[in-house]
């Protein structure tokens, strides 16, 4: 084969950790297979993909203005292909809409992204397993922390999500796999590992194989910590319903667990999540958050909110609000609840009013900053070990406690890949500023 003249990639990423680790694969076999490196520049770009999210109508409805608007910057000849999620769901319907696009590949489908840019109108969004979806190329964003994937797909059905639609059924990805991935990431390294899934500890329900080991989510955490170079493990999203006490207790007692954890509460209304096919109570979420605290003094806790779900009532907000006042969550990623296709919530009859859901999404968001300013306030003067993983375009150097709060100094380039001592001097509500101790 003759030397291939060097391509240029334009890449924008939406959506979850999830598009984040396909877009790192995507880089990977453009660049192995096709000689493409990236650039951040659209107009010297001889493909432009984007990686899609499906998750809300929003970010669905600027895919087109954005598209649209690329299509005009973009230099003569350059492709344009549409990736993940709304790729998924919306399938040929986007050369429909948008007849300039090149390739669509689905979610599930990013393994074929080298044979998409070199066939016109080629289209893959079938969900079917194919075991070759395991295989990550070699590419990273950030060497510092890794992302691994654990599994693919999700089961649940929450009645008002997509993710099931699109990225299919949840299958365990073997734990050999994962740990040679592991191994691999942390030699190159990345001290922290991120184990990501929709439903992390529901791991080991189900493998493409019988002949796969056996193993639960808290074995597995235990399996990456047994990995010399890897000093901090992440993982996300937990599903409340699965955070039964052997999860809590390793979570709890594996040092090289990070104290943070992801609770999606979605509402704090029994009967909501009822609604929402989500399987726990109020009663279980508050008795799993608060073990936790009493557990872990230090631990942190972020969840997700869905505010104005059909039928939720003042009640039932209020119910959620309660929730967050006796968790007091160290973050909160709340949105109106938005109508998705193909989910059961899209045909309920009892949709809220949008002033109104827009009135509880200011209610909520007034009350958590005043909890995000108090816990801010209490670190100030605290010193905390920090891994220092990023070098901002604002210079400063940025990084995460243990408990995964953002803390960002003035310091050396060198310091990158370093877990350091940080006195935090200047605390705000999303990041805190610190001085190195000496
Ligand atoms: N598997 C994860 C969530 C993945 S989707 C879990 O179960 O928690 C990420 C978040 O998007 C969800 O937690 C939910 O809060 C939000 N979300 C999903 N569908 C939504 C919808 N139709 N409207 C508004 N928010 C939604
Ligand atoms: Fe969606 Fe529910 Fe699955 Fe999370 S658990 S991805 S919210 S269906
Ligand atoms: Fe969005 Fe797909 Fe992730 S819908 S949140 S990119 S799984």
């Amino acid at each position: 084969m003759g030397i291939q003249e060097e391509k240029k990639l334009y890449i924008e990423t939406l959506g979850c950790a999830m598009n984040v680790r396909d877009s790192e694969h995507i880089i990977a076999e453009l660049g192995d297979k096709e000689n493409y490196v990236l650039t951040d520049n659209l107009q010297e770009a001889d493909l432009i993909l984007v990686n899609t999210c499906s998750v809300r109508e929003k970010p669905v409805s600027k895919l087109f203005s954005e598209i649209g608007k690329y299509n005009l910057q973009k230099k003569e000849g350059a492709k344009i292909g549409v990736c993940g999620c709304t790729a998924s769901h919306l399938g040929k319907e986007i050369f429909k809409r948008a007849p300039y696009v090149n390739f669509v590949v689905g979610a599930r489908n990013v393994s074929k992204i080298a044979t998409a840019v070199n066939t016109e109108k080629f289209l893959s969004v079938d969900i079917d397993y194919d075991e070759s979806d395991y295989a990550f190329g070699d590419y990273r964003n950030n060497l510092y922390k890794a992302y691994v994937n654990i599994s693919i797909g999700c089961d649940k059905k929450c009645t008002y999500c997509i993710v099931p639609h699109t990225r299919g059924d949840e299958i365990s990805i073997p734990a050999d796999l994962i740990i040679k991935e592991a191994q691999k990431a942390a030699q190159k390294g990345a001290k922290e590992i991120f184990l990501l899934g929709q439903n992390v500890n529901n791991y080991g329900k189900r493998f493409s194989s019988s002949t796969h080991e056996k193993m639960d989510f808290s074995d597995l955490l235990n399996r990456v910590s047994e990995i010399e170079e890897v000093e901090r493990i992440r993982f996300t999203s937990p599903h409340p319903l699965h955070m039964d006490d052997k999860f809590l207790e390793t979570f709890a007692h594996n040092p090289k667990v990070c104290k943070s954890m992801h609770m999606p509460l979605q509402s704090g209304s029994t009967q909501i999540l009822a609604a929402m096919k989500r399987g726990y109570s109020k009663e279980w979420f508050l008795d799993r958050a608060l073990k936790l605290r009493a557990m872990i003094p230090d631990v942190s806790i972020s969840t997700d909110i869905i505010v104005g779900f059909p039928g939720e009532s003042d009640a039932d907000f209020e119910d959620t609000l309660d929730v967050m006042r006796q968790v007091r969550f160290e973050q909160v990623f709340a949105f109106k609840y938005s109508a998705r296709p193909l989910t059961k919530a899209a045909e309920f009859t009892n949709q809220v009013d949008n002033e109104v859901a827009s009135e509880r999404l200011d209610r909520l968001q007034v009350m958590q900053d005043t909890i995000l300013d108090e816990i801010a306030t209490s670190r100030t003067d605290k010193i905390y070990p920090v891994y220092i993983d990023e070098l901002r375009n604002s210079g400063f150097l940025a990084g995460r406690t243990d408990n995964n709060a953002l803390v960002q100094i003035k310091g050396d380039e060198n310091l990158l890949g370093q877990t350091i001592p940080i006195k935090i001097t200047n605390p705000k509500r999303l990041s805190l500023y610190g001085e190195i101790v000496l």
